[in-house]
């Protein structure tokens, strides 16, 4: 790879161990796929934050790189941690409070900003066309898909890189002849919600390998539905983009058909479940404003039933911009969770079994990362089955 002296520099550990370790982890992922320079980014964000996904040996790395003097260059947000401020912070014991607080303030004293949230993209949307280091696979895949930014898959130790560096190696989707479309989705079924645009990504995130596939006859749809297609795809399979308007390429490409039943049996075999839920999950990936506003509304004058748990997750950003829902939400009986999700916290240490979501991403997940039964119905459907 063609280092600049600049690089060379930081390279050779003039700059210091955190910035060393980092150009170091950058310049190997440049060299395994076989990328010539790096390219400055305008943003970096970082998985790896949860204390319960994260497990205590990487915050002695993060510890290092802190006292190593380790600052990040560019604007940088994290991922959800396995606690809310609130709810939950009293429900765990007091040794994993302690840790997942420390995890935050070590990213914070890098200069990372706590987000907290898999949405990154509803606090300031990076600009079409520019570099980015991401690395929740969500979060990728909506960024270069809906918004027009070029991120890589990145891991959450080669998005911290990223972020100390300022830079990413130049390959993958960072170069526009990987962006083009070069498989056919034809979608043959009527897509009513966004669970069945979940499942359509579960189902064709499987089929493809490292193919960008553009979508046609998906009706109509919302950014919402978009953002479930795209973790959907991005949960069965490596995609980091799709099309949806433009192939992005002329000529033939190869087609594939999504009929109705396929939608329907993906459905069917992300929902492991039939029994009564005791927690309601909406929010994977975090809710926007609007999606918070839609469970307000399929809320009102209902209340959740005594026995469940209804949770709608979200940045703390989004959190504060709508306090009417979340005055209504609350007043229902559910929560209004920030800074976590049901997946990357302990569910089962609350003694849930079984619960219900309009995730297709959290139904594809939850049987194996939290051993809990799911039902994958919408959010209508799942706010119905919430309340008495
Ligand atoms: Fe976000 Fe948790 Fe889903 S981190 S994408 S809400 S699994």
């Amino acid at each position: 790879m063609h280092l600049t002296s600049e690089e060379e520099k930081i390279f050779n550990g003039e700059l210091g161990w955190a910035y060393h370790v980092s150009m170091r982890i950058l310049v190997r992922l440049g060299e395994l796929f076989g990328a010539t320079e790096l390219i400055p980014i305008q943003s970096a964000h970082i998985s790896g934050v949860s204390y319960k996904t994260l497990g205590d040996a990487p915050i002695d790395f993060l510890e290092a790189l802190v006292v190593a003097g380790g600052k990040v260059q560019v604007t940088s947000s994290v991922n959800p941690s396995s606690f809310d401020p609130e709810y939950l912070a009293k429900r765990f014991p007091q040794d994993y409070l302690k840790k997942q607080l420390r995890v935050i303030e070590l990213y914070k004293k890098m200069g990372a900003n706590p987000t907290l949230t898999c949405a990154p993209y509803y606090l300031g949307q990076p600009q079409p066309g520019c570099h980015l280091a991401w690395s929740e696979s969500s979060a990728v895949i909506y960024a270069n898909s809906v918004l027009g930014s070029w991120t890589n898959r990145e891991g959450g130790p080669s998005a911290l890189a990223a972020a100390l560096v300022g830079r990413t190696p130049n390959y993958g989707i960072h170069r526009p002849e990987n962006r083009e479309a070069n498989i056919l989705i034809r979608v043959e079924s009527l897509l009513r919600n966004e669970t069945d645009f979940g499942a359509l990504g579960i189902h064709v995130g499987k089929l493809l390998k490292n193919e960008i596939p553009v979508f046609k006859g998906l009706g109509n749809y919302t950014e919402a539905d978009l953002k479930q297609l795209g973790a959907g795809l991005a949960s069965s399979g490596m995609t980091t983009m799709f099309h949806y308007q433009e192939t992005g390429k002329k000529g033939k490409l190869e087609r594939v058909s999504v009929e109705t039943n396929d939608i329907e049996n993906t459905t069917k075999n992300l929902s492991t479940s039939s029994d009564s839920p005791e927690m309601i999950f909406i929010g994977c990936p975090h809710c926007s404003l609007r999606e918070i506003q839609r469970v307000a509304q399929a809320l009102r004058g209902k209340k959740v039933k005594k026995d469940t748990e209804l949770w709608v997750c979200s940045s703390s950003h989004v959190r504060e911009n709508a306090e009417t829902c979340v005055n209504i939400i609350e007043g229902a009986g559910g929560h209004v969770l920030c800074n976590t999700c049901a997946i990357v916290t302990w569910i089962k240490k609350l003694g849930i079994d079984t619960i219900m979501t309009n995730s297709a991403k959290t139904a594809y997940y939850a049987p194996t990362l939290n051993e809990v039964n799911v039902a994958l119905a919408p959010m209508t459907k799942c706010i119905e089955e919430a309340c008495e």
